[in-house]
């Protein structure tokens, strides 16, 4: 067991990424990291990392932003109530961070993974992360088949990994773990080769790497049929702030019809006055985490004079970069504009 640590702190003194959020034991910033990096990768968060820690170098910044501004930053990068969360819990805070585990873990969007991470990096407190990374390497050089998505294997797991924990360097050591998970025991294609542990590990003896981890349940994708009219009105478009409840919370879109297959719409709703309804081009297909969603673009011109019901805001053309827009109806719209 100390083995195990001591290799991976070894690779890690060796072979560890230079990222920014590195060199700092801010907390705040720990935590912003943190939350960007949960379901990203590094390469795809990083910018948004530089973006956010300068416009809001601090809880009280970022606290006193619109939530709209935040959004729009987070633009692109997914899972947005990872920004609703964390715009939510800066206003919370009252300008401090909070100094305790029960004080972290207490905040909006912080879960055992994130509290972990940052009171090991930020406070150098002795709490093991269990990340997708930590499943991937733990189950393989352990052996383990219980299956990750089962209670049985979370504590199984959870408590493996503080047992491995080196507590004088934990900050240290998660990271390490998370590193090792993401460079080399990789999901496909391990590199068992160069890998310090392979002496160690019992997936490689039993040559079972890549059934592990287990997970008994498949994750389903269900798949949604959005039809999106651009609405024209002379230099106007029309606009839509999605509501709670669904995804894309607060953040904009087109008008939306949203139907139960995938056949075409025949007419235009009459929310715009049952205007002549024009297709543009073939459905696309964006994939999220558990669902795919089939997105199919029409126009309607309407004259200046048409009235904008109160669930649509009537906007600029100029203006829709203002906004925070999902990335696929930005997709949608790069093939009109
Ligand atoms: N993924 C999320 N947080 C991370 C960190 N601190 N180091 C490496 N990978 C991570």
């Amino acid at each position: 067991m100390k083995n195990f640590s001591a290799i991976l702190l070894s690779w890690y003194q060796a072979h560890k990424r230079n990222l920014p959020f590195r060199e700092t034991k801010n907390p705040y910033l720990i935590w912003l990291s943190e939350i960007i990096f949960q379901q990203t990768r590094i390469s795809q968060g990083l910018s948004y990392y530089e973006k956010f820690s300068k416009r809001f170098p601090s809880p009280r910044a970022l606290a006193a932003a619109q939530e709209d501004e935040v959004l729009k930053l987070w633009q692109g990068l997914g899972y947005y109530s990872r920004a609703r969360n964390l715009h939510a819990a800066a206003k919370s805070m009252n300008g401090v961070f909070p100094r305790t585990y029960e004080g972290v873990r207490s905040l909006k969007g912080v879960g055992d993974y994130t509290a972990a991470a940052i009171c090991s990096i930020a406070y150098d407190m002795p709490y093991a992360v269990v990340d997708g990374n930590v499943y991937r390497v733990l189950s393989r050089v352990f052996g383990i088949k219980t299956p990750i998505d089962s209670p049985a294997g979370k504590r199984e797991f959870t408590v493996l990994a503080q047992k491995l924990l080196d507590k004088k360097y934990p900050g240290e050591y998660n990271q390490a773990i998370m590193d090792f998970g993401a460079i080399v025991c990789t999901p496909q294609v391990p590199g068992c080769k160069a890998c310090p542990l392979a002496k160690m590990c019992i997936a490689k003896r039993e040559n079972c790497i890549e059934k592990l981890p287990v997970k008994a349940q498949k994750t389903k994708i269900s798949e949604r049929f959005f039809h999106y009219i651009y609405v024209e009105q002379g230099n106007f478009v029309w606009l839509h702030k999605r509501g709670a409840g669904d995804i894309w919370q607060n953040l904009y879109e087109l008008p939306l019809v949203e139907t139960a297959n995938s056949a075409k719409l025949k007419k235009a709703p009459a929310w715009c006055g049952c205007a002549k309804l024009s297709f543009l081009g073939k459905p696309v297909k964006h994939v999220l985490s558990h669902r795919v969603i089939w997105a199919q673009l029409y126009r309607v011109k309407l004259p200046p004079t048409a009235k904008v019901p109160p669930e649509f805001v009537r906007v600029k053309k100029e203006a829709l970069e203002k906004y925070a827009i999902p990335r696929l109806v930005q997709k949608l719209l790069e093939k009109i504009l």
